[in-house]
């Protein structure tokens, strides 16, 4: 079959059509447009821009997955739009954008969660994951662990108390002076700060997941640099799987303020890393912890911050020595899209759930 669906949750209106059949789906079109160039000017997402950036762009890039998918309006089996959580206005656009659509072609419409559609990204690969699996989302919004017993159905079994991941990424990297949003470029910042805290080069284009900075990241903790910059692990102690990232945020603010009280500036690369060290070490900690809790069971790590290299590189690095496979879609795929939404809403389609005229957006959490 095949499905068109719209995600218009936060920054990016996104359009893409998929097709479905049994457990393989396959991406036709995947059209994503960001009004993150506009928010960047206030530091951070604004939700009215951001409705109506929805409004102005969605007709446009439906017309454009069609047409790139090479599939008629005429063609298509059912439409699938994220409905919660995000900003309402900006949810809206795209609910009352799909209800109108399926409503004058008389198909079924499908409400998906945001979150799940983040998971669903991971479906795409040659061989799925296999369930019940793990699932690890990192976005700018959550930071949850699932365990999904299918393809449609989370279980939740950690999360964040307070901040998210990506959430804390924007604002100490927006401490640091990097714009809105921060997550690439600090991520990008670290990089460098690993291999000069272990007096390592390398070329150009080395990332978290290459082996002189996977080298550089198990060294970090002894180096002089981490020593200079404490800070506490985001992980709660104990034998719960949820994190708090209030603590290390706040924590990194204050490093920073002692530092301008002294008149000094403090090397914004190792600070990078010592920050990424915190949250990224702390992921895989708790990480460890499930896969233990959970033995046999594979991986998914999805969500924005899923684009992260020293998360992407430690994770990868774990699941090999654990000896489970992981799935972590491309990183076009971790960003909003409308890919993952079809995908969410392929098995949201085959598990029945259906919404009429009265579906509503909402911005609450929860699945
Ligand atoms: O999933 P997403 O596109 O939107 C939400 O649902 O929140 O995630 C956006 C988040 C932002 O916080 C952004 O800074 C972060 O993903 N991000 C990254 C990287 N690329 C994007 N964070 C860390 N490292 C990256 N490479
Ligand atoms: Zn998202």
């Amino acid at each position: 079959m095949y499905l068109l669906a719209f995600e218009s949750s936060c920054d990016e209106t996104a359009a893409a059509v998929i097709e479905a059949e049994g457990n393989r789906l396959r991406i036709l079109s995947d059209i994503v447009a960001s009004s993150a160039d506009i928010h960047r000017l206030f530091g951070g997402v604004v939700p009215e821009i951001a409705s109506r950036a929805h409004s102005e762009v969605i007709s446009g890039i439906t017309d454009e997955a069609l047409k790139k998918a090479g599939v008629a309006l005429e063609k298509i089996d059912a439409v699938a739009v994220t409905s919660h959580p995000g900003l309402i206005g900006a949810l809206l656009v795209g609910v009352n954008f799909a209800k109108s659509l399926a409503l004058s072609r008389g198909i079924p419409l499908i409400p998906v969660n945001h979150i799940l559609g983040h998971i669903a990204a991971a479906f795409f690969g040659a061989e799925p994951p296999k369930p019940p699996f793990l699932a690890f989302v990192v976005s700018g919004g959550h930071t949850a662990l699932y365990r999904m017993i299918d393809y449609h159905t989370p279980v939740l079994i950690g999360t964040t108390r307070d901040d998210a991941m990506g959430e804390s990424f924007d604002k100490v990297g927006r401490l640091v002076g990097l714009p809105y949003p921060a997550g690439a470029g600090f991520d990008a910042l670290a990089t460098e700060g690993f291999l000069q805290a272990c007096g390592k080069t390398a070329g150009a284009g080395v990332s978290g997941e290459d082996a002189p900075v996977l080298e550089a990241f198990a060294a970090f903790p002894k180096t002089a640099a981490a020593r200079s910059m404490p800070l506490p692990s985001p992980a709660l102690a104990g034998d719960t799987l949820d994190f708090s990232f209030s603590g290390p945020k706040t924590a990194a603010v204050n490093l920073l303020h002692r530092y301008t009280q002294n008149g000094t500036e403090p090397d914004r690369a190792l600070f990078a890393a010592a920050y990424t060290y915190t949250a990224v070490h702390a992921a895989a900690e708790k990480i460890a912890m499930a896969l233990s809790r959970y033995p046999g069971e594979e991986l998914v790590l999805s969500g924005g911050v899923a684009a992260n290299s020293h998360l992407r590189g430690q994770l990868r690095a774990l699941c090999r020595r654990k000896g489970v496979r992981i799935h972590i879609p491309p990183r076009s795929l971790c960003g909003d899209n409308g890919a993952m939404i079809a995908a969410a809403g392929y098995y949201a389609y085959l598990a029945g759930e259906r919404a009429g005229s009265d579906l509503n957006a909402s911005a609450a959490d929860g699945l």
